[in-house]
């Protein structure tokens, strides 16, 4: 394969290391995956401005997220079983991230815990939510986020089920699991050996480290997507963000958001942020992409509540267009995936390195010398 010059080479990358199932597992979205697309084209197809003759030496790409300075708007997102594309993955991203000064979200149903993670980074990192029906359950886990020193509480409110993956049906990850299918994953391993031996052995325990409790033995999407309709708490509502601040004395930020409408509600309930989401279209297909449900909600709620987004981010060029959109900061998912996968810490350390070399680029050509006043101005419209 040539150098990498970006985060389509990485997931490239990825897709020759990975068995085809754990592939299109994280490239994949639900239903016709619509949505996913419409991530990445609206993203793509907004303008920059670009303006020249600018004195552009000196460039912040500061900003300030719930009480702490970030050297560049930007979050590793919540990615489950992430230590399925690296070994002990959460573990890799967590110190790429902490390298860079950025914060890393574990999510619930990661490979590595809470506990993993801490003793291995020594930068709080961020913690996702999802609320399953045991209280008691929930209120260690937060106890544990809490105990690890986790800065900011990530809740995750667009998975009251799983979203249809065909992808993920087809490939044997969440089908009945027979003996073909099973045939079929033991040779995807074999023709993947060097992911076979750093993942599949070297890399054990393949448990979800927050939930071994809870959640045993989970060997597939199809006993995960099984769990999750018997276990998640599909009552909740906003009120529960009561519960949750019971628990939680650290900043909330609710995330999978699209409708301005949901916005208000969730700054009336007490979140201190949000994210415009739509769990980058593995969920509902069919509803807006991040990029144009943005806007609305930044309108809604900005001046009041911490306003970020995710999905289709590809490029620093992103980062600057969902800047310039309202955001205060985004939220990178398979970016961040598909470096692991690729290349382990030192490619999610490089792809953020990109990311920053690409955002500093638009920086320069939109004459946009401090992050901190992004705004619409910052486009064609
Ligand atoms: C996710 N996402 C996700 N979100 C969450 O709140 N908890 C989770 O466990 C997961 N797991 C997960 C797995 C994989 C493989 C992917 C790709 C995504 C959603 C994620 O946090 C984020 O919203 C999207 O990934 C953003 O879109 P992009 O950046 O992938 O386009």
């Amino acid at each position: 394969m040539p150098p990498i010059a970006n985060v389509a080479d990485f997931r490239e990358k990825a897709r020759r290391r990975l068995p085809r199932l754990m592939f299109d597992y994280i490239d994949g979205g639900a239903y016709a995956e619509v949505t996913l697309q419409r991530n990445v084209a609206d993203l793509e197809a907004i303008a920059l401005r670009q303006r020249v003759m600018r004195d552009v030496s000196s460039l912040s790409y500061e900003v300030e997220l719930f009480g702490e300075t970030l050297p560049a708007p930007i979050i590793l997102a919540p990615v489950g079983s992430a230590g399925m594309n690296a070994r002990r993955g959460e573990v890799m991203a967590a110190r790429a991230a902490e390298k860079a000064g950025l914060p890393f979200t574990l999510s619930t149903v990661s490979i590595c815990s809470l506990e993993e993670v801490r003793a291995a980074t020594s930068k709080p990192f961020w913690f996702q939510l999802y609320m399953i029906k045991d209280r008691g359950y929930m209120r260690q886990l937060i106890a544990r986020a809490k105990a690890a020193g986790c800065r900011v509480l990530l809740f995750t409110v667009d998975l009251p089920t799983m979203g249809a993956r065909y992808r993920d049906v087809r490939s044997g990850m969440s089908a009945p699991q027979t003996t073909a299918i099973k045939l079929n994953r033991l040779l995807s391993g074999i023709a993947h050996l060097d992911w076979a031996l750093d993942v599949g052995i070297k890399g054990r325990p393949h448990l979800f480290g927050n939930l071994v409790d809870a959640l045993p033995s989970a060997k597939t999407a199809t006993d995960f997507g099984a769990w999750v309709v018997k276990n998640f708490d599909t009552t909740v509502t906003w009120d529960d963000i009561t519960w949750v601040r019971e628990q939680w004395d650290g900043p909330i930020v609710v995330k999978g958001v699209l409708d301005p409408d949901d916005a208000r509600a969730a700054l009336a309930a007490g979140a201190d942020g949000l994210v415009v989401s739509n769990h980058g279209g593995r969920q509902l297909d069919g509803v807006l992409s991040s990029a144009r449900a943005l806007p609305p909600i930044v309108d809604a709620v900005g001046d009041k509540m911490t306003v970020l987004m995710d999905g289709g981010v590809r490029s620093g060029l992103d980062v600057l267009k969902a800047l310039a959109l309202g955001a205060k900061g985004v939220l990178i998912g398979r970016a961040w995936a598909f470096a692991l996968a690729a290349e382990g810490e030192a490619g999610v350390e490089r792809m953020l390195a990109i990311l920053r070399a690409e955002l500093r680029v638009a920086m320069m050509l939109t004459g946009c010398t401090d992050l901190k006043t992004a705004g619409k101005h910052l486009l064609v419209d």
